[in-house]
């Protein structure tokens, strides 16, 4: 069933366990997700990027494919937009019945970020969507790995209160599209943040951090798990696997079906891990 973002995160907060929220780029993305979600039994988040957006060239179709295989599933799954830099984008996901939004404001300087990201919360809320926000910019997104950018727990609690968000995406030491799981996570500082801010905390980046490492995250007090390099990994090597061993192959099935399956078994894996 679809579920707001808040439904998910704030039992996972009290119960100090983590939420996996792991990107959706084709169809195949958004079943793997859910087949994985269905075999640990656990809720999933499934976020559609404006980059993802960007590829398609259009929200509209990605997301009510997505949003109906989110219906249809068994777990309670959200539907939310993931690192929206452009408002207009937010009111379209609105429209088209996501359940959650990222707006990501942490390029600008910190008045601005309040004050787009509060207009974003006001729209939203009154439609029944949930908002997420990002301070202290969490780096590589541009494909540079940035792993020194810190979000301040002074300025964290100053910001969710200036902004009714109902999710702080954070900067502690993770960057965006690692290929290697190397990360090391200032865990101090999660517990400062977790301790300042009321609202549910956010990882991202979360593809170059070490298994080990992220439940040490989720237990110093992170509780959306942002990952989607990682998974993209497991997808693209099992259909390189599928090409390499049968050079004829021209079913796409026959490699995206594999691929699929791959990613799906990985999503139940990491979910188990995040609620254990
Ligand atoms: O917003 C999405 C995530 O932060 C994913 O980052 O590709 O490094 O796992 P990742
Ligand atoms: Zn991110």
């Amino acid at each position: 069933a679809l579920v707001r973002l808040t439904d998910l995160l704030a039992p996972a907060q009290a119960g100090h366990h983590g939420v996996g929220a792991f990107n959706v780029i084709s169809i195949e993305h958004a079943e793997a997700l859910v087949a994985g979600a269905e075999q640990a039994a656990a809720p999933v988040v499934l976020q559609i990027s404006e980059n993802a957006v960007k590829y398609h060239g259009a929200l509209a179709p990605i997301g009510a494919a997505t949003l109906a295989i989110a219906r249809a599933s068994s777990v309670d799954v959200v539907v939310h937009l993931d690192h929206a830099t452009k408002v207009e984008l937010v009111f379209e996901a609105v429209r088209v019945g996501f359940s959650s939004v990222m707006y990501d404001g942490s390029i600008l300087d910190y008045d601005r970020n309040v004050s787009t990201t509060a207009e974003v919360v006001r729209h939203c809320h009154a439609a029944g969507v949930d908002v997420e926000a990002e301070l202290g910019e969490v780096g590589g997104k541009d494909g540079v790995h940035a792993p020194g950018a810190r979000t301040r727990p002074d300025e964290a609690l100053a910001f969710v209160q200036e902004t009714g968000i109902d999710a702080l995406a954070v900067a502690v030491g993770s960057s965006h599209a690692m290929t290697e799981r190397s990360a090391k996570l200032d865990l101090d500082l999660i517990a400062e943040l977790r301790a300042a801010v009321p609202v549910p905390l956010v990882l991202h980046g979360s593809s170059g951090v070490p298994d080990e490492e992220i439940v040490r995250a989720v237990r110093a007090g992170m509780t959306k798990i942002n990952i989607a390099t990682h998974l993209n990994k497991v997808f693209t090597d099992t259909v390189r696997a599928r090409l390499d061993a049968d050079p004829k192959l021209v079913d796409t099935r026959k490699y995206l079906g594999p691929a699929r399956d791959a990613v799906a078994d990985e999503v139940a894996r990491l979910l188990r891990l995040l609620t254990a």
